[in-house]
């Protein structure tokens, strides 16, 4: 059986960069506080005419530009958001459009922090079963919308931006190199520990003043709970994916995390026992970007030259839900 490789990546960021200092004129935080417990220092904020899937589509471009392949060459899209320009349908029909495609399938994949590499496990069983050869993988997401930039919602507000990461997977026949496994874990008993209540079908009527009074409509997190959880759970993820392939912390290149706080990454770092130059960090220019923040990641890290041929790169995710997971790959 093929394994599945990764042709090419691609990212897109908006153009409207956004400091810490920015976020002090509209609610009461500092650069110094946001520097100490997250090690943001900028994110990138979508413009009037911009969307996830505006993004989305720059990203996909990039990839299938690297990979020397038009759009009508996938077989299929993959599409990784928990901020959705509507409610339906999802973005990968749209983006699918955009792309001036038709009649390949669009599946979207609702799994925020961890949504990449539950939809890279996806994409990788399609691949190696034969279902799909070609298929686009997307992370995109637009928060600065939905974010409540007053005081009240600074606790998160500060913490998350937009972008979008594309890559192209297909199958390859030497089994020396794809990816090795895919881990994937929830447990529905945190559900409530960042989420967001509404819009939501729980509800009737499903939106409302009422619920927009109460910010319902914003994402509302136990910023503690959660760091605790993803500090033990993503090197616990990690470990997994190491032991399942016979591999050990010194084997591994780089580690890709999702990006949700630098102090987080610091945690996994020192937990699973890695150096610095093993594990890459761009949560200073981009805060969290939920599902875009591995494939953006990714590709800045290819850019830096930080991964060839035969090297070993793990990724690892943590968020709402919560989900986590984590990824083998033999470059
Ligand atoms: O992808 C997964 C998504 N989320 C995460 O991974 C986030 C995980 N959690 C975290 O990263 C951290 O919990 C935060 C960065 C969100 C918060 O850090 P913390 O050290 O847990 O701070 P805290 O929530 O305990 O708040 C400490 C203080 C509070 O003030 P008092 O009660 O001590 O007076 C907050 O009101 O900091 C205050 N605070 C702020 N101050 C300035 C909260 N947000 C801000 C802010 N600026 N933006």
């Amino acid at each position: 059986m093929s394994r599945t490789e990764f042709i090419a990546t691609g990212f897109h960021v908006p153009e409207r960069v956004v400091t810490n200092d920015d976020l002090a004129r509209m609610m009461d935080t500092s650069d110094e506080w946001i520097v100490q417990r997250s090690g943001i220092k900028t994110r990138h904020w979508v413009s009037e005419g911009e969307t996830g899937v505006t993004l989305a589509r720059q990203a996909a471009l990039q990839a299938l530009a690297k990979a020397g392949m038009k759009p009508g060459e996938l077989d299929c899209i993959v599409y990784c958001t928990c901020t959705p320009d509507h409610f339906e349908p999802g973005n990968g029909v749209f983006l699918q459009r955009e792309l001036g495609v038709r009649d390949i399938p669009a599946l979207d994949v609702r799994n925020q922090c961890s949504g990449f590499i539950y939809g890279l496990s996806v994409a990788d069983a399609w691949i190696k079963s034969g279902q799909y050869r070609r298929v686009l993988l997307v992370g995109a997401e637009v928060h600065s919308r939905g974010l409540d930039k007053t005081t009240r919602g600074r606790d998160t507000a500060v913490l998350f931006g937009d972008g979008a990461g594309a890559v192209i997977l297909g199958p390859t026949d030497e089994d020396s190199r794809g990816i090795l496994s895919t881990h994937l874990y929830a447990d529905g008993r945190h559900a409530e520990k960042l989420w967001v209540d509404a819009p939501g079908l729980a509800h009737d009527p499903y939106i409302s003043e009422e619920l927009l009074a109460q910010g319902k409509h914003r994402a509302v997190m136990e910023g503690k709970e959660v760091f605790k959880y993803a500090s033990v759970l993503m090197p616990q993820s990690v470990a997994t994916a190491l032991k399942a392939n016979g591999l050990t912390p010194a084997d591994i290149t780089l580690l890709v995390p999702h990006q949700a706080n630098l102090r987080i990454i610091e945690m996994v770092q020192k937990s699973v026992g890695l150096r610095d130059d093993q594990v890459y960090a761009n949560i200073e220019k981009y805060g969290n970007t939920t599902a875009a923040s591995i494939p953006i990641a990714l590709h800045e890290a290819l850019c830096e030259g930080r991964l060839k041929r035969g090297d070993v790169l793990v990724l690892t995710a943590f968020g709402s839900g919560f989900t986590w997971a984590s990824a083998a790959v033999r470059w």
